[in-house]
């Protein structure tokens, strides 16, 4: 498949896990990718929770390419804390990069993809629907995502821009693979957030985030496609 031949793709998180694999799975498609980072590997360095950065990193996208046809926010950070234990740094740290950071990239980003009649496809999680404990700070972050992606979807659904949202389950990434329970933590409790069947890879999340940026999906706007292989059903 070529759904993205001439198309702009901008991918935060894309030196690592899904935002990789997203970049990698729209260039096998055909569009330019331009990926944003915080860490080594990505084209454009840029925390997400900052504002000058973000609008720097979405001027050097236009100043290279001219223009955006996809934004998929990808960037994103998990701890496990009890609530009662959770510092406020660590909230307001998760809630700046998740939240905040998808918030300002699809603000800088909402004028350009007017102009192409592009999308946005958000990283939420299936921390945001239930069956997650010692998430206090992801999963509001993960839920705001979920609400603020509806919000743009309905504002923006007539000027041609479709919102959409991807929550993965259990995916083996680098995040995954370093998440811990907190200290005396109850394992059981984490239950209902298995899938029946083993973990998967990026590439799977990266196939749905490129469905629902491509003209197949182009009459699915401000829902989410969750993606954790039954966990939650
Ligand atoms: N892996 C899973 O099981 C899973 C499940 C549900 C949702 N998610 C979500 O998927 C997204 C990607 O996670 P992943 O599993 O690929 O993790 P990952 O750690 O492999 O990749 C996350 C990327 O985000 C980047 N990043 C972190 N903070 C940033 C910042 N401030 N600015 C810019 N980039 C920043 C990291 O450098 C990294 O490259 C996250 O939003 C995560 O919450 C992952």
């Amino acid at each position: 498949m070529k759904r993205f031949e001439g198309k702009i793709a901008l991918v935060t998180g894309a030196a690592s896990g899904i935002g990789k694999a997203t970049a990698a799975r729209l260039a096998e498609e055909g569009a330019l990718v331009a990926g944003l980072d915080v860490a080594d590997g990505a084209e454009f360095r840029c925390d997400v929770g900052d504002e000058d950065q973000v609008a720097a990193a979405v001027a050097a996208v236009i100043a290279k390419f001219d223009r955006i046809d996809v934004v998929a926010n990808v960037a994103g950070v998990l701890r496990a804390d009890h609530t009662h234990e959770l510092k406020l740094a660590d909230w307001d740290r998760i809630l700046r990069i998740n939240l905040t950071g998808t918030f300002l990239v699809c603000r800088a980003a909402i004028p350009h993809l007017l102009k192409t009649k592009g999308n946005i496809v958000n990283t939420s999680s299936t921390a945001a629907l239930g069956s997650h404990p010692w998430m206090a700070a992801y999963a509001a972050s993960k839920g705001g995502i979920l609400s603020m992606t509806r919000v743009i979807a309905v504002e923006y659904a007539k000027q041609g821009l479709r919102a959409n949202c991807v929550c993965p389950g259990g995916v083996a990434t680098p995040l995954h693979g370093q998440f811990r329970m907190p200290k005396g933590a109850d394992p059981e409790l984490l239950r209902g957030a298995m899938p029946p069947v083993p973990y998967v890879g990026p590439e799977h999340a990266a196939s749905v985030i490129a469905f629902l940026a491509s003209d197949d999906a182009r009459y699915i706007n401000g829902t989410e496609v969750r993606a954790d292989g039954g966990a939650l059903s």
